[in-house]
């Protein structure tokens, strides 16, 4: 099994680039099952999950080619399948984002059910009320989610979502574009990630408005034809490097950012005395100025403190001065990082949705867990700032939404290393 050994590192120093967001990437993917034509997306991070949606899309007929390092062409030039392969759904829940590009290009779809994971049980129950809504027939048998569209094809409605589901939004979205009328999203995300979904559609002749507020409107329209794509920056991997710098007490330079996308994190480490200033050439964040004292966190859907962000700010706070809480409203279960981050001797306590980290502590190296993707980021933050190695093991999880994760610390002067055990 492959390990991360991480070292007291820093201040970290350098400048790093962040790649192509995994979170956008995904339903882009998907996206392109919609026309006929080729679609071709840039800036492609090298990641796990993104293999994973190759092979899905390959799987169901279509034709996906790496023209160049981070440039996909995905074509569908002929008969879609209708089945997303099992053996594959279960590797990535992402994979359901391909349940609204085949109802709506096919008229029906059978996905398996997507599996909840660490974090959460992860339902799909707005994802379906979209569907119904737009006509769509479900219809749930052993353990597989099958939607059928009326004889005439989806018919534009409204639909409210109890939740600001991004998952949801961006699966109704990608159904309603070929439907006969106007689709309205309420209560939608307003994630980045949808907006540049939004765009992505509209370059292939769609009409969506309001991607990025709570109301999204979707005309249908009888055909799609192939566009070009660059995917927006990953905000969550900006943050996790902005944390980097903090946890160090470093000073890093951070390229390809949309400050915009990163607001939450930006304010809440200003509050803490970490200088965060956009220049032409990317973002400065330093960290090495004064003492810094720790805040309060509370997710939230975009605009608000991304969940994504919790669990490696969480090990930052565990070492600045001072009591904090952090409360988790997105996910259900995303503290399991904590009993990771206790072992290296923080002291943080969970009770229902709020973690009290008692900040101050001195760290000391331990072998620990990647509980989850950004579980495991957080681990790696606090092994950088923690006395002594710290063993991170089920690095898989880290290594799925993170490219080059270990050659860009190391660029920035971090003592880790990859072993296989
Ligand atoms: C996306 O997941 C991201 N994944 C997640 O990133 C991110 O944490 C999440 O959005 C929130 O920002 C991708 O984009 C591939 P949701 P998604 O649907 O779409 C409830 C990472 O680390 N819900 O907005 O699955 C759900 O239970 C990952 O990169 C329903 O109740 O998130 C959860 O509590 C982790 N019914 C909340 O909404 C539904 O039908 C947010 O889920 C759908 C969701």
């Amino acid at each position: 099994m492959a390990k991360l050994l991480v070292q007291k590192s820093g201040p970290l120093n350098g400048i790093v680039d962040i790649s192509g967001a995994k979170n956008a990437v995904l339903p882009l993917m998907a996206a392109a099952l919609l026309p006929e034509e080729t679609c071709t997306i840039d800036d492609v991070p090298a990641l796990q999950d993104v293999r994973v949606m190759e092979d899905i899309l390959t799987s169901l007929g279509a034709k996906v080619e790496q023209k160049e390092p981070h440039v996909l062409e995905i074509s569908v030039p002929g008969e879609l399948a209708n089945v997303a392969d099992y053996e594959l759904v279960k590797r990535m829940r992402a994979s359901f984002l391909v349940m609204g590009p085949l109802l709506a290009r096919t008229g029906s779809a059978k996905v398996h059910m997507p599996g909840g994971c660490t974090i959460g049980a992860r339902p799909i129950d707005l994802h379906l009320k979209g569907f119904r809504a737009l006509g769509a027939e479900i219809i749930m048998r052993d353990y597989s989610v099958e939607a059928r569209a009326p004889r005439g094809g989806l018919v534009g409605a409204s639909v409210y979502l109890d939740f600001p589901s991004v998952g949801a939004t961006e699966n109704i979205m990608m159904a309603a574009v070929l439907a006969s009328g106007t689709t309205t999203i309420e209560n939608a995300a307003e994630e980045p990630e949808i907006v540049d979904l939004a765009n992505f559609l509209n370059k292939m002749g769609a009409r969506v408005k309001g991607a990025g507020t709570d109301t999204v409107k979707i005309e249908g329209v009888r055909h799609l034809h192939g566009a070009y794509h660059t995917v927006i920056p990953d905000r969550i991997e900006t943050g996790t490097f902005m944390l980097a710098a903090a946890i160090t007490r470093g000073e890093v330079l951070i390229r390809n950012v949309v400050p915009d996308h990163i607001k939450p994190i930006s304010a809440k480490l200003r509050e803490c005395g970490v200088i965060v200033e956009v220049a032409d050439e990317g973002m400065y964040v330093v960290a090495d100025r004064k003492e810094l004292t720790a805040t309060d966190i509370k997710t939230l859907p975009y605009p608000g403190f991304p969940t994504d962000i919790q669990s490696p700010f969480m090990a930052f706070l565990a070492t600045v001065k001072g009591p904090s809480t952090v409360i988790e409203t997105v996910f259900e279960n995303r503290f399991m990082h904590v009993a990771e981050l206790n072992r290296m001797g923080a002291d943080i306590k969970v009770s229902g949705d709020r973690a009290l980290v008692k900040g101050g502590a001195r760290l000391e190296g331990a072998q620990v867990i990647a509980t989850d993707l950004r579980g495991g980021a957080a681990v790696v933050l606090a092994g950088l700032a923690a006395e002594g190695t710290t063993e991170v093991s089920e690095i898989y999880h880290i290594e799925r939404g993170y490219e080059n994760f270990v050659e860009k610390f190391r660029g920035l002067g971090a003592n880790i290393l990859r072993i296989n055990d």
